[in-house]
C-alpha cells in the first residue's frame, strides 16, 4: 500500500498526518511512504498524455495494491504536487482503490471531491469513507505527533477497512476492462496510437503527430510505460468473501 503525502513545504504538517496513517496500518499491510518534498519530477515540458518519460516513483507506485493520498486543502483544492505526481503516470494508477486523507482548516473535504473526479480517470475507485482533519495543528501531544480523539482514529480505521476490501476484490472479472476494448465499444478501429493521432490532428497540430506517435511507441506510454501492471492486475484471482463491517 503506498502513502502518498502531498505536501512540499517547509514546516508542513503532512509528514505529522502520515505518520499518523502508517501507525494506523502497523503491520497489516507492507507500507510504502511516498513524500512528495522527496520526489523530483521531471520537467512538465516532457510531458505528453499517457504520463511521459518514466519517473523515479514509477516502480513504487505501479507495485502498490493501493493508495493513501494525504493531503492538505490549498484554496479550495488539493496541492498542485499531487497533481504532477498524477499526470506524470498513467497505468501505474490504473484500476486501483485509494482512499483520501485531508486535513485544513475546515478539513479539506472540496479537496476530497476534486481529487475523486481526477481519480476517475484512471478507474480509480475511491472509497465512501474518507477523511477530513479540521486544524489538526491543535491536536498534537507532547511529541508533535498528530493525537486526535478516539472518533476519528475509528473513522479512519473505517477507511482503511474499506480499502483493503476494495484491493482485494477489484478488480476480479476475467474479461477486460471495458476501456481497454475500444474497438468493441466504438465498433470503430481505434487504437491508442490512432486516438492520439485523432487528438492531436483536433488541436491543429498534426503536422507533429508522426513524431508524437513515434515518441509515445518508443516510450511505451500510452496506457504507461508497459501496461504490465494493469495487466496484471486484470487477471487476478476472484476476491474472498469479506465483511467491511464498520459503522459510520
Ligand atoms: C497556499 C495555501 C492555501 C491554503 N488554502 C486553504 C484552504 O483553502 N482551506 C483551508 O482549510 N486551509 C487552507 N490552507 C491552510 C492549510 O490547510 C494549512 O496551512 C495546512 O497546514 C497546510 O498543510 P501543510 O502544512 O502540510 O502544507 C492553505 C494553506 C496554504 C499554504
Amino acid at each position: 500500500m503506498a502513502v502518498i503525502s502531498a505536501s512540499v513545504r517547509k514546516d508542513r504538517m503532512g509528514p505529522t498526518i502520515a505518520d499518523w496513517i502508517v501507525a494506523a496500518l502497523g503491520s497489516s499491510a507492507d507500507v510504502d511512504l511516498i513524500d512528495l518534498a522527496d520526489t523530483l519530477l521531471p520537467d512538465d515540458s516532457l510531458l505528453y498524455p499517457g504520463g511521459g518519460p518514466k519517473s523515479a516513483v514509477a516502480d513504487r507506485i505501479d507495485a502498490a495494491d493501493a493508495f493513501v493520498f494525504v493531503m492538505p486543502e490549498y484554496n479550495h483544492s488539493y496541492p498542485a504536487s499531487l497533481k504532477r505526481l498524477i499526470d506524470w503516470h498513467y497505468a501505474e494508477w490504473r484500476l486501483k482503490p485509494a482512499t483520501i486523507v485531508a486535513y485544513g482548516v475546515h478539513g479539506g473535504y472540496p479537496a476530497i471531491e476534486q481529487l475523486r473526479g481526477v481519480l476517475a480517470e484512471f478507474n480509480v475507485v475511491t472509497t465512501r469513507r474518507v477523511i477530513g482533519l479540521p486544524a489538526p495543528w491543535a491536536s498534537l501531544d507532547e511529541q508533535q505527533r498528530y493525537a486526535p480523539d478516539d472518533g476519528l482514529s475509528s473513522r479512519l480505521a473505517g477507511c482503511l477497512n474499506e480499502l483493503r476490501w476494495w484491493a482485494t476484490c477489484w478488480p476480479t472479472h476475467a474479461e477486460p476492462a471495458p476501456s481497454r476494448r475500444r474497438t468493441d465499444l466504438a465498433g470503430l478501429r481505434r487504437t491508442p496510437t490512432r486516438l492520439i493521432k485523432e487528438f492531436w490532428c483536433s488541436t491543429g497540430t498534426c503536422k507533429h503527430h508522426n513524431l508524437l506517435i513515434n515518441r509515445v511507441r518508443g516510450a511505451e506510454a500510452w496506457g504507461g510505460h508497459d501496461g504490465a501492471g494493469a495487466r496484471r492486475r486484470e487477471r487476478r484471482a476472484p476476491a474472498p468473501v469479506f465483511t467491511v463491517g464498520q459503522s459510520d
